[in-house]
C-alpha cells in the first residue's frame, strides 16, 4: 500500500498564523500536524508516501524533507490550484499507479490506533473503506446516509439538510477504481472535484465500500480553536517525560514533558502540559492544556490552556493569559513607558480578548 497526504490549499481560516506558514506546520504538543499524519501512515507499515502541495511547498519541503527522519520515502506532488480532493488524486495517479493506498487530509488530527484500521484494508478485498464520526454540524461536512444493514446508501458532500450525523472523516482507503471514479465525476456547485463524489460513484458502480464508524476523538484543525481542541486531546494522549532541567525550587506535574535543553527555574507548571527545546520558563505559572514551542521564553507570567509557537517571549503579565494561540517571534511584555495603557501592534486577521 502506499499513503497520500493532502496538504495543498490556502488555510484562510487560521489566518494570521497562515500568512507566513502551511497551516499543516502548526504544531500540536510541539508536533506538527503533518508530521503526526506521516506517523500515523508509517506505523501502519506503509513507507511510500506522496504529499500534494499547493503554494507553501517550499515551505513543507523544508520542514520534511525526503522522509528519512521517519523511515519514510516522501514524494512531492505540486497542485497548480486547489480544485478538489478527487482533483488531487487525479494528479497523483504517476505516483499511486495501482496500488491500493491511504488518503489522509493533512490538517486533520485523529486519536491514535488508526494503524490497524489501515492494516486491515490492505488485506482486504474492499474497493474502499471511508471513516465516519458522529458530529454536531454535519453541514459543514461530507455526509454519510446508512442503511439498516449498516451499508452506505448515500453520501453527499456539505448537504442543506443532512440526512445524518456521521460525517467523513479525512482518512479514506481505495484500490485502483477510485481513478475511474475521479474521471467520471463533474465539479460541484464550489468548483471542486469532491471526493465524496467519487466514492458515490463508487457505491452506484457497486463497487464495495465499507464504512468504519470512528467512535474516539477527530478534529479537523481548520480554525485556532481547532488547534487548541486538537493539542488538548494529543497532550492527555502522549507520553511525558522530563529531558531538561528542573530546578528545586519548581514544582513539576507529572503529565509535563520538559524536552532536552528547557529550563524550569522557580515555576509551577501543571499537566498535562509541554515545554519545547531550548525554552526557559523562570517565575511563571504554566497551567494546563499548554505547549510551549523552542526557544520561548515564559518569564514573571502566567498561561493556560495555549499554544505559543517557537521564539516568543511573553514577560511580566500581570494577568493570566488562557485560550490563546501566540504565533512565531511575538512579543508579549509588560510596557513600562507611561501612559499606561494596552500597545499593540497587531498582524492583519488576528483576534485578541483584552480585560
Ligand atoms: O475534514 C473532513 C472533510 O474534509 C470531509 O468531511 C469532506 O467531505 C471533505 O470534502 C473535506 O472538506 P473540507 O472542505 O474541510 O476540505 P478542505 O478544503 O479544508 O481540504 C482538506 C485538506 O486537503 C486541506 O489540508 C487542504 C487539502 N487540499 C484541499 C483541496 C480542495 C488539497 O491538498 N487540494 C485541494 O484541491
Amino acid at each position: 500500500m502506499k499513503g497520500l497526504i493532502l496538504s495543498g490549499g490556502k488555510g484562510t481560516r487560521l489566518y494570521p498564523l497562515t500568512y507566513t506558514r502551511a497551516k499543516q506546520l502548526i504544531p500540536v504538543a510541539n508536533k506538527p500536524v503533518l508530521v503526526r499524519v506521516i506517523e500515523a501512515i508509517r506505523d501502519a507499515g506503509i513507507t511510500e508516501i506522496g504529499i500534494v502541495t499547493g503554494d507553501t511547498e517550499p515551505e513543507i519541503r523544508d520542514a520534511i524533507g525526503t522522509g528519512k527522519r521517519w523511515g519514510v520515502e516522501i514524494t512531492y506532488i505540486p497542485q497548480d490550484e486547489p480544485l478538489g480532493l478527487a482533483h488531487a488524486v487525479k494528479i497523483s495517479r504517476p505516483f499511486l499507479g495501482d496500488d491500493r493506498f491511504v488518503m489522509f487530509l493533512g490538517d486533520n488530527v485523529i486519536e491514535g490506533g488508526v494503524a490497524t484500521l489501515i492494516r486491515q484494508f490492505g488485506e482486504s478485498e474492499w474497493n474502499a473503506q471511508i471513516v465516519l464520526t458522529e458530529v454536531d454540524e454535519p453541514q459543514h461536512y461530507g455526509v454519510a446516509e446508512l442503511n439498516p444493514d449498516r451499508s452506505i446508501k448515500k453520501l453527499v458532500e456539505k448537504p442543506r439538510e443532512p440526512q445524518s450525523n456521521l460525517a467523513l472523516v479525512g482518512i479514506y482507503m481505495f484500490d485502483a477504481n477510485v481513478h475511474d471514479a475521479c474521471e467520471a465525476i463533474e465539479p460541484s456547485w464550489r468548483n471542486e472535484l469532491e471526493i465524496t463524489d467519487a466514492i458515490q460513484w463508487l457505491v452506484d458502480q457497486g463497487k464495495s465500500v465499507h464504512p468504519y464508524v470512528h467512535r474516539g476523538w477527530w478534529i479537523d484543525t481548520g480554525k485556532p480553536t481547532d488547534m487548541l481542541d486538537a493539542n488538548d486531546h494529543v497532550l492527555e494522549e502522549i507520553e511525558h517525560a522530563v529531558h531538561g532541567f528542573v530546578d528545586r525550587d519548581s514544582r513539576v506535574d507529572k503529565r509535563v514533558t520538559v524536552e532536552s535543553g528547557a529550563e524550569v527555574i522557580n515555576s509551577v507548571v501543571r499537566g498535562p502540559a509541554i515545554i519545547g527545546e531550548n525554552s526557559r520558563i523562570v517565575n511563571s505559572y504554566i497551567g494546563p492544556f499548554t505547549s510551549i514551542y523552542h526557544d520561548v521564553v515564559v518569564e514573571d507570567s502566567e498561561i493556560e490552556h495555549s499554544i505559543v509557537l517557537e521564539n516568543s517571549s511573553i514577560r511580566g503579565i500581570a494577568g493570566r493569559i488562557a485560550d490563546s494561540l501566540i504565533g512565531r517571534n511575538a512579543i508579549v511584555r509588560r510596557s513600562p513607558i507611561k501612559p499606561v495603557a494596552h500597545k499593540i501592534t497587531l498582524g492583519d486577521h488576528s483576534d485578541i480578548g483584552l480585560l
